[in-house]
């Protein structure tokens, strides 16, 4: 029979290897736990009782689905008592959460969105939870949001689970990407790939082109080479994927190349662009890079952005690494 590795070993024997300490693999097998208690309710569907609106908004101005409630839920209950936090933070709240007094604090803090994608939930289409992991800073034992703001390449571990056809918890803690499946029978998360790549070349995109009226011009010019094809400045036929849902959609580049891009346009410019440097952008550049693949605002790294905001959001351009440098030459040219 051929031998499996379950998440468990995975990570035992990284920590044997000096890739993670006793508390981070406590972690990482805690947020787990959450993601396979998600990952059932999302599968119940209406069956549950738990798609619809839960009729509240959060401090994104979003309203919430009941998923995005209970999925936070599921993540704050599950973390509180392990004692391997000092505290956490979420997309679903304001302020970071702290741990309760009742229980032992621990060195890391823990980000998520606790379900991405969202708008996708009810109509049956993939979503997914995504995490960044940090280091409380030394003498810290009440984590405030100052403490929150620390760059990308801080990052000790990110991963997502997408809960799609198969539920597929990706992981980092940068020693490469790796992915395992859920085997629902046993309740256990299989290594199923080792050590992703992402292929430095695609003609495949990601981007949502309703918003094609509020791009920039550099934007208007690099979709426009993409969409002229063969016959246009970049010699090939590109194709559009788009899921509406990050974590989906980073998923397929993580399985066959691609970007994703959510560029900063006249519509989100306000606030920065539309999704979010500490618990969307960050997690999911530091899988993408320790695949092989890039990740920037247009103009900078992602991971070396300074965040200013608990929810600052950024623009962001992601994936196969030759297509994004790509993208970066346009964007110098404006
Ligand atoms: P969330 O559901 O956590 O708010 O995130 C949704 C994000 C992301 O998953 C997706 O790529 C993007 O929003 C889609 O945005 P629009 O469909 O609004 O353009
Ligand atoms: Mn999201
Ligand atoms: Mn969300």
């Amino acid at each position: 029979m051929s031998q499996r590795t379950p998440l468990t070993r995975f990570l035992i024997e990284a920590e044997r290897a000096g890739q993670m300490t006793p508390e981070l693999r406590l972690l990482i097998e805690v947020v787990a736990r959450a993601c396979k208690s998600i990952s059932n309710a999302i599968s119940k569907g209406a069956l549950g009782g738990v798609l619809g609106d839960a009729g509240t908004g959060n401090v994104q101005g979003e309203a919430q689905k009941k998923l995005d409630v209970l999925s936070n839920e599921i993540l704050l209950e599950a973390n509180a008592w392990g004692g391997h936090l000092a505290g956490i933070a979420s997309e679903e709240m304001e302020e970071p959460h702290p741990i309760p007094d009742a229980y032992p604090k621990g060195n890391f803090l823990l980000l998520f969105d606790p379900l991405d994608g969202s708008s996708n939930i009810d109509v049956n289409v993939s979503v997914g939870t995504i995490f960044s992991v940090l280091r409380c800073p030394d003498g810290v034992t009440e984590p405030a949001t100052e403490h929150f703001l620390q760059p990308g390449t801080a990052q000790v571990a990110a991963g997502y689970t997408i809960y799609g056809p198969s539920t597929v918890l990706v992981l980092t803690v940068g020693h490469g990407t790796h992915a395992f499946t859920l085997d629902r029978e046993l309740g256990t998360f299989i290594l199923t790939q080792r050590d992703i790549r992402v292929p430095e070349d695609t003609q495949e995109y990601a981007i949502n082109a309703s918003n094609q009226r509020h791009w920039d011009a550099h934007v208007q010019r690099y979709i426009g080479d993409l969409l002229a094809g063969k016959t246009g400045p970049r010699g090939k036929d590109f194709n559009t994927r788009w899921i509406a849902s990050m974590v989906a959609d980073v998923h397929r580049i993580m399985t066959r190349g691609g970007t994703f891009m959510y560029p900063a346009d006249a519509k989100c410019r306000e606030k920065g662009g539309r999704l979010r440097l500490m618990y969307e952008a960050n997690p999911m550049a530091f899988l993408v890079e320790q695949a092989g693949g890039a990740a920037t605002t247009g103009t900078q790294r992602m991971m070396e952005v300074t965040p200013t905001g608990l929810h600052m959001r950024v623009p962001v351009i992601l994936g196969s690494k030759n297509e994004v440098a790509q993208f970066e030459r346009y964007a110098r040219e404006d």
